[in-house]
């Protein structure tokens, strides 16, 4: 049996945004300032949006063993994501049920129970109240569950990529993510195993709405003007038109490379079909990263022939894998978003090791994976920041309150420009903003739904 207990969202519980014509906020070829800027949509978003529909929370390689747990947040929830005694993903609220302090103020670990530093209570990792410091001044049972803790209620994962949503009637996650979880594949199955393991991360916050970030994670209009320095920096190296953001110099439409949007706010830029089809194609187009010649020298007298296929495996995969609300995974890294407030976002860069299967060998998986962390020294240091300064720029031109509308009609109204596939998804050159125009029919869709959302306590 398990214990669920509705939440029931009247619009109180929404800081009345019930009354927001989202159809004027939100049209096809503009959004309104104040989806930026107000607290109270914000606060919706909140629980509409990461609450009410599939959310990355962590990755499996950060809890491997029974007993880890690591804390997250779901939207602005604590959260510990933990491997219970059973092996059980869990994502237990981190807010005791006694006067509600934070449970854990650990990053991760192993334990299999949590005690909570104000008063004592301890609860087990399935969430379970295990005990109280001098129980007998309590004249009712504490074991009733109520005092357990609460817990995301689907916490599913995807080929490692844990995800949790308060939504009862969302769809199971693989259906969720759909024509996205191909990509997410072939992603993963160009490493040995199609593996991966997530490692440590450059994290940075700034002062803008958390929107903007996923609004930016597609386009390819800004790249040749917003990263102009780190591309000329690259291409200083190589030679003109040579390296990583090359493709967006001249004429980035008129290149193979595409957007593609995959449904449920879901969408990749995948430059992967510029790509030379050889060992080493991948690698020669890696960002400058310091040191980089003499590794490359090493592989080729350590490794002969196979050094190149080698050297591929600790490139940047060129595609943008984005998933809604708060997850892309880009080269080799994944990002996540992570709202603070209505003008305050984290965001994560995880990097990502490869693990040895029996066909490279330890010392290649060692050597890779040390140039798979130099890599961000690329774009995840000197390309985020060109991205974040956009960011915050754009949160304080949006205080100029009487001019109201932002843009991303780029593409829109063309013919044949933008193409509708069989399988539903959408394709358009990479400059475009349909990618936009789609996600944030998503994001309206599920700001107008009342969902059926709930928590649950184990019995
Ligand atoms: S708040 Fe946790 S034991 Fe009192
Ligand atoms: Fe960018």
């Amino acid at each position: 049996m398990t214990a669920l207990e509705k939440i029931g969202a009247p619009p109180t519980r929404l800081g009345g945004t019930v009354l927001y014509d989202w159809e004027y906020l939100v049209q096809e070829d503009r959004a309104h300032r104040l989806i930026y800027t107000d607290p109270v949509i914000f606060a919706a978003e909140m629980t509409q949006i990461f609450g009410g529909t599939w959310t990355y929370l962590a990755h499996e390689s950060e809890i491997p063993n029974i007993n880890d747990f690591i804390t997250r947040r779901l939207g602005l929830r604590p959260l510990i994501i933990a491997r219970d005694a059973e092996g059980k993903l869990r994502a237990l609220y981190n807010r005791c049920t006694h006067r509600g302090t934070t449970l854990c103020r650990f990053d991760k670990g192993n334990s299999k129970s949590f005690q909570c530093p104000y008063h004592g209570w301890n609860f087990l990792n399935t969430g379970q109240l295990r005990g109280v410091p001098w129980p007998d001044g309590y004249a009712g049972d504490m074991r009733d569950p109520k005092y357990n803790l609460a817990q995301v209620p689907r916490v599913e994962s995807y080929r490692g990529f844990i995800f949790g949503t308060l939504n009862l009637d969302s769809l199971p996650l693989i259906e969720h993510l759909g024509p996205i979880a191909t990509v997410i594949d072939e992603w993963l199955d160009r490493n040995p195993g199609g593996r991966i393991v997530v490692c440590e991360a450059n994290r940075f916050r700034f002062k803008a709405n958390w929107k903007l970030a996923y609004d930016n994670s597609c386009d390819g209009y800004h790249v040749a003007y917003s990263h102009r320095s780190l591309l000329e920096t690259e291409n200083r190296f190589a030679g003109e038109n040579a390296k990583g953001m090359a493709y967006y110099r001249n004429s980035p439409d008129t290149q193979p490379m595409y957007m593609r949007y995959a449904g449920r706010g879901n969408h990749y830029k995948d430059k992967r079909p510029n790509l030379e089809k050889r060992p080493g194609g991948l690698w020669a187009l890696e960002s400058a990263h310091p040191g980089m010649e003499h590794y490359e020298a090493d592989f080729i007298s350590r490794y002969g022939d196979r050094a190149f296929s080698l050297l591929d495996l600790a490139g940047s995969e060129p595609v943008n894998i984005n998933v809604f609300p708060n997850l892309s995974l880009l080269g080799n890294h994944i990002q996540v978003f992570e709202p603070v407030s209505v003008e305050e976002t984290n965001a994560i860069w995880y990097g990502t090791m490869i693990v040895d299967d029996g066909s490279i060998g330890a010392d290649g998986v060692r050597d890779i994976n040390a140039l798979r962390m130099r890599t961000q020294e690329g774009f995840p240091n000197f390309g985020e920041v060109d991205d974040i300064a956009n960011f915050e720029q754009i949160q304080r031109g949006l205080m100029a309150i009487e001019d109201e509308w932002v843009y991303m009609h780029r593409g829109l109204g063309i013919p044949d420009r933008v193409k509708t596939n069989a399988d539903g998804t959408i394709t358009a050159p990479a400059t475009d903003e349909a990618f936009m125009r789609e996600h944030f029919k998503e994001w309206k869709r599920l700001m107008q739904t009342r969902a059926n959302l709930a928590i649950r306590r184990e019995p």
